[in-house]
């Protein structure tokens, strides 16, 4: 869920202000269908949230994520957790399933994640994700862009958001076939306002800035989303795009 700019997650404010991501994680652990006595590594596991509903229901799971931080906090849950980067995974047939939520658009070289995912998986094994697809957060991260640039200052690239062709192509590529991939909007109702939001998972668009001058600036980009986000209920929501899918490990890794 983090991603490796690991001194930037805090399991304590992650908690306070994410906990909506693991909250919604039931459609993928639904796809992803664990059976009891199964081995899953949960890629991006951050706070071990997720992984601990994997082990409730049977799975024997490692997680592995880039945050230090988060690794802790999945341990104090009593979950076997690495620290480990998500881009040069090292573990050779252990898995009868690897799964994934809201981590790998932060992995942004897709093709040693694959390569690494089929690696850890046995043939037939299944790769079940969900990531920030197409369009994901484009408000947000559009009128994050446009501020910085009136500044003079330039936007990260920290995230990539594929179209279900792009990764499906580069799950075909890397030894997969595709059992389902879509794209899902679900604009997501947030547990404050989208400041908030912009200092829990938009690190990237602040660091740029003197940190004296970055209240004023999400305050600035929060009345630029305020139209756009900020329903008649009262609630902000992030205009999330979610891409979710379903591949099995084939034997070999070119088709
Ligand atoms: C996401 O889960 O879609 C997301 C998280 C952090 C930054 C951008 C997008």
């Amino acid at each position: 869920m983090s991603d490796p700019s690991e001194q930037q997650w805090h399991p304590e404010s992650y908690a306070a202000r994410g906990r909506f991501v693991s909250d919604l994680g039931a459609p993928v652990l639904t796809l992803l269908d664990p059976r009891p006595g199964e081995r899953v590594l949960d890629l991006g596991c951050g706070d071990g949230a997720l992984t601990e509903q994997l082990v409730a229901l049977g799975a024997r799971v490692i997680g592995v994520d880039a945050c230090a931080a988060m690794v802790a906090g999945a341990r104090a849950r009593g979950l076997e957790a690495q620290v480990l980067d998500g881009q040069a995974l090292a573990f050779e047939a252990a898995f009868e399933a690897v799964f994934s939520n809201a981590a790998l658009h932060w992995m942004l070289q897709s093709e040693r994640v694959i390569a690494g995912v089929h690696r850890a998986l046995v043939p037939g094994g299944r790769f079940v994700a969900e990531l920030g697809g197409q369009g994901n957060v484009a408000a947000i991260h559009g009128t994050l862009e446009r501020a910085l640039d009136v500044r003079g200052l330039a936007a990260p690239h920290d995230t990539f958001f594929p179209t279900p062709e792009h990764y499906a192509s580069l799950l075909v590529a890397g030894g997969f076939n595709v059992e389902s991939i879509a794209l899902i909007p679900r604009p997501t109702p947030l547990p404050g306002d989208v400041g908030d939001w912009i200092t829990t998972f938009a690190h990237g668009f602040l660091a740029p800035l003197p940190p004296k001058e970055r209240p004023t600036f999400v305050a600035e980009v929060v009345e630029a989303l305020r139209p756009q986000l900020l329903g008649a209920d009262g609630l902000w929501r992030a205009d999330y795009v979610r891409l979710r899918f379903r591949a099995i490990r084939r034997e070999t890794p070119t088709p």
